[in-house]
C-alpha cells in the first residue's frame, strides 16, 4: 500500500487550515477584508474557500461578469501568504436565472415546481442550468488559472436532493432503457411488477417514485436512487469539464455530507481528486462523547477509504456551534482541538471551518464562526482556532501519511437503501448504520484501525472482514468473500444477510443465498422481537473462541441450521432454545463466523476482543486503553505518528509499556505513562 501521498496541491505542502469565506457579504465595507487578512494570519489560518455562493456577485446580469471584487480578495490573500480554495457557484443561483429560465427550478415529488429561493434546489438535468454553470465555471477558470493563491476547486456545495420535473422523468426513462437494453420485459422482471398488476406496457408509463403514486416497487425505488446518483455525477462532470481543460493541474473536490443517504458517494469519489466532507457532531449532547467520537471516526474512515486510503479533507466543521441542530451547545474547552485533530488522526490533511466570519443577517447569522460579531480576536473561539493552527504547523511530517488497517467493515449505500425500503421483519429499528457503527466501536475502543468500505472494494489486503447485515449481495461479492476466506481471511456476517440480489429480489433456494457456502449455514426463519423481549445466546463449553458468558439477544434472532459450520453458541430460550446463535465455518485457510442474533456492545467488545487476539491485530499502542480513550496511527511506512485521544471530560492515565515517544507538540520525551486531561489529545512520534 501507498504510505506517503503527495500533498493535495504540492504548491502548499502543509496542513490547510481555514474555512468558508464570504467576502461578498461585506462588499460594502471592504475595509473588513483587510481586517480579515490580519485576523487570518493571527489565527494561523492559511486557506480560505471563496465564492461558494457568489454567483450573483460574479454575474449580476446574464452574461455580465464582475470579477473585480474577487480579484481583490484573491490578490489580498496572495499578498498575505494565504491560499484559496475556489468554489464553483452552482449551489445557489441568482434570481435572474430562475426568473428567466424556470426549468432550472426543482420539482418536488408531487410534481410541484419550487419558487425561487434558498439553495441546493436546482434541477440536475436542465440543459439551461448545465450551460449556465459551465459558462461561469469557464470564466472563473480562465480568470484565476494562474493565480498564486489558487490551490483547489470546490465544486458546488453539498450536492443532494432530487428533482422530479419532466426533464428528469425523461432522463430516468432513458437511463432505464440503457440499463435494461431497451427491453421492458427485463425491467418488469427485475422490478417484479407482476405484483399488484404493476406491469408496464410502455416506457412512458414509468414515473419517478412518489408517495402520490408508485413507491412500493423496490426495484423501482432502487433504480431511481441509482439514477439520482448517476445524474448528480453527470451534472458534476458537466461542471468540471471546462476546469479540467483550462486548469488541468488544479485538483478538484466537492464536499460530502458524511453518510447522507441520498447519494452513493462511492460513485462520485472516482471523479474527485481528493475527497472532502463536512462534519458537524453534536458534542456533549444526548449520545455520550465517546460514542459520538466513535461514530464520527467511522465516517472519517469512510472518507479515507473512498479513494483507497488517500488523505481526505475536513472541509467544514464549526469552530463553536451550529445554528441548525436542535440545541446549539458550545464545545467544552479542549473539544475543538480534539475533534479537529481526530479528523487528522483518521487521515485528513486539512482542518477547515464553516465559517470564517459570522454573517450579519439571514439564517446563518448565529452559526459559529472564527470571527464573531464582536469582530476582534479576543474571544474564546478565536483562541481555540489559533491553537489548532499552531498545532497543525508542527505536524508537517504527518501530511500525506496513511492509516494501515487490517480490518474492514462493509457499509454499503445500496445495501442500506434496500434495507431501509424493506417492509419487515421489523418496521422500526432496522438500524443498518447503527449496527455497522456498533461493530466499528469495538475496534475504536481497542485502538485498532478499521477501513470502512463498500462491497465492491478489494478485500484481499485485510485479515478481518466484517459485513454486518449484508442484506443485498451484488453479483460476484459472495465469490470474492469465499476467495478471501479460502486464502486465510476471517469473515464475520450477521443475521439478515444474503437476502436479496442487486435488484432487491429475494434469493431463492435458501438464505443466506450466495453466502450459504462460505458460512456453512441455512437460515430458515427470522424472529423479530418486541422491545421488551430478550433471549440469550449461550456459548457452548470449550467453544473454539473461548467465550464464556451468555449474551443478550434482542430485536432480531435468525433461526439457522448449521450445515457445515460448527456451533459455538445457542439460543437459551423460547421454541428455538438450543438452535445455533453463533457459528464458525472453516473454509480453506480461513474462518467465517455467523452471528445470528442482534447483540449489544458487551458482546461485540468480547467477541472482537477475542478475534483481535486470535488474529494478532495491530493496535495503535500495545496497552489497555482506558474507557473513552482511543488511539490511531498515521504512518509513512517508517515513522509512526500516534494520536491518543480522550473523549471524556475526566483525566485519564495511559501506560505506555516499554516504548518511549517524542511529543510532537512539546518535543518532550515520554516513557512509562502519560496522562490526558479531559478532552485531551497527544500526538507522539515513536
Ligand atoms: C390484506 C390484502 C392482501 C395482503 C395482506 C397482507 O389482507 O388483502 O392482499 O396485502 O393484507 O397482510
Ligand atoms: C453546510 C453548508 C454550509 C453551511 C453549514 C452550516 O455544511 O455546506 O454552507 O450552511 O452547513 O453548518
Amino acid at each position: 500500500m501507498q504510505h506517503k501521498h503527495t500533498p493535495i496541491n504540492p504548491k502548499f505542502p502543509h496542513f490547510m487550515h481555514g474555512g468558508d469565506y464570504n467576502p461578498d457579504q461585506w462588499i460594502r465595507t471592504p475595509e473588513i477584508w483587510d481586517e480579515d487578512m490580519r485576523l487570518m494570519k493571527l489565527s494561523h489560518c492559511n486557506t480560505m474557500s471563496v465564492g461558494i455562493f457568489s454567483w450573483v456577485a460574479l454575474e449580476p446580469e446574464e452574461g455580465r461578469f464582475e470579477f473585480g471584487w474577487l480579484d481583490e480578495v484573491m490578490d489580498k490573500l496572495a499578498r498575505n501568504g494565504l491560499f484559496a480554495i475556489l468554489a464553483t457557484p452552482s449551489g445557489a443561483r441568482p434570481a435572474w436565472l430562475s426568473a428567466k429560465y424556470p426549468e432550472v427550478l426543482r420539482v418536488d415529488q408531487n410534481g410541484i415546481r419550487n419558487l425561487h429561493g434558498k439553495r441546493h434546489n436546482h434541477c440536475f438535468t436542465s440543459p439551461v442550468y448545465r450551460e449556465k454553470t459551465q459558462i461561469i465555471n469557464r470564466q472563473l477558470a480562465l480568470r484565476y488559472k494562474d493565480h498564486p493563491s489558487f490551490l483547489l476547486w470546490h465544486i458546488s456545495n453539498e450536492f443532494g436532493g432530487e428533482c422530479h420535473c419532466e426533464l428528469c422523468q425523461e432522463a430516468f426513462r432513458e437511463w432505464l432503457k440503457r440499463k435494461y437494453h431497451n427491453d421492458l420485459d427485463k425491467l418488469n422482471n427485475a422490478w417484479w411488477t407482476g405484483f399488484w398488476s404493476h406491469t408496464y406496457t410502455d416506457w412512458q408509463q414509468i414515473e419517478s417514485p412518489t408517495r402520490r403514486g408508485e413507491d412500493l416497487v423496490h426495484g423501482h425505488n432502487l433504480d431511481w436512487k441509482r439514477f439520482v446518483t448517476d445524474q448528480t455525477v453527470d451534472f458534476f462532470l458537466n461542471e468540471v469539464k471546462p476546469l479540467r481543460e483550462i486548469t488541468p493541474d488544479i485538483p478538484i473536490t466537492t464536499n460530502f455530507m458524511g453518510t447522507y443517504p441520498g447519494l452513493n458517494y462511492w460513485k462520485l469519489a472516482p471523479h474527485c481528486d481528493v475527497i472532502s466532507w463536512d462534519s458537524y457532531p453534536t458534542w456533549h449532547g444526548e449520545r455520550r462523547d465517546c460514542e459520538l467520537g466513535s461514530d464520527i471516526a467511522f465516517i472519517h474512515d469512510i472518507n479515507r477509504c473512498l479513494k483507497n486510503g488517500k488523505p481526505f479533507m475536513l472541509m467544514e466543521s464549526t469552530p463553536s456551534m451550529t445554528n441548525w441542530q436542535p440545541v446549539a451547545k458550545l464545545k467544552r474547552p479542549g473539544m475543538h482541538l480534539l475533534s479537529s485533530l481526530q479528523a487528522v488522526a483518521h487521515g485528513s490533511d486539512t482542518v477547515q471551518y464553516f465559517q470564517w466570519r459570522k454573517s450579519r443577517g439571514s439564517s446563518e447569522k448565529f452559526h459559529g464562526a472564527v470571527v464573531d460579531h464582536a469582530g476582534h480576536e479576543n474571544t474564546r473561539v478565536f483562541k481555540d482556532v489559533t491553537e489548532v493552527g499552531k498545532v497543525l504547523e508542527k505536524l508537517d511530517p504527518v501530511l500525506g501519511t496513511a492509516v494501515d488497517s487490517e480490518v474492514a467493515i462493509i457499509f454499503d449505500w445500496e445495501n442500506r437503501w434496500a434495507i431501509e425500503d424493506a417492509h419487515g421483519p421489523r418496521r422500526e429499528k432496522k438500524d443498518y448504520q447503527l449496527t455497522c457503527q456498533s461493530h466499528y466501536g469495538a475496534f475504536w475502543k481497542m485502538g485498532v484501525a478499521v477501513d470502512v468500505i463498500d462491497m465492491d472494494c478489494d478485500f484481499s489486503k485485510y485479515k478481518l472482514l466484517v459485513a454486518p447485515m449484508l442484506y443485498m449481495v451484488r453479483p460476484g461479492v459472495a465469490e470474492r468473500i469465499e476467495r478471501f476466506v479460502e486464502a486465510g481471511g476471517t469473515f464475520v456476517a450477521t443475521y439478515w444477510s444474503g437476502i436479496v440480489d442487486e435488484n432487491d429480489l429475494c434469493f431463492l433456494g435458501g438464505f443466506p443465498g450466495p453466502l450459504r457456502q462460505v458460512l456453512g449455514i441455512w437460515s430458515e426463519e427470522i424472529d423479530a422481537l418486541y422491545d421488551k423481549d430478550v433471549n440469550y445466546a449461550v456459548f457452548n463449553e470449550n467453544n473454539t473462541l473461548g467465550m464464556k458468558s451468555a449474551y443478550e439477544a434482542k430485536e432480531l434472532c435468525d433461526l439457522v441450521y448449521a450445515e457445515k459450520a460448527e456451533v459455538l453458541a445457542v439460543y437459551r430460550d423460547d421454541f428455538y432454545a438450543g438452535r445455533p446463535a453463533l457459528t464458525l465455518n472453516i473454509l480453506g485457510n480461513g474462518k467465517a463466523y455467523y452471528v445470528a442474533f442482534r447483540n449489544n456492545d458487551i458482546f461485540l467488545d468480547d467477541f472482537y476482543g477475542k478475534l483481535s487476539k486470535d488474529l494478532n491485530l495491530k493496535k495503535a499502542i500495545e496497552t489497555e486503553l482506558p474507557q473513552a480513550v482511543t488511539a490511531q496511527v498515521r504512518t509513512d511506512g517508517r515513522n509512526a505518528y500516534l494520536f491518543l485521544m480522550n473523549f471524556s471530560s475526566e483525566k485519564k492515565e495511559i501506560s505506555l509499556g516499554n516504548s518511549s515517544y517524542t511529543d510532537m507538540l512539546t518535543g518532550e520525551t515520554i516513557c512509562d505513562k502519560l496522562s490526558l486531561t479531559g478532552y485531551g489529545i497527544k500526538i507522539l512520534r515513536s
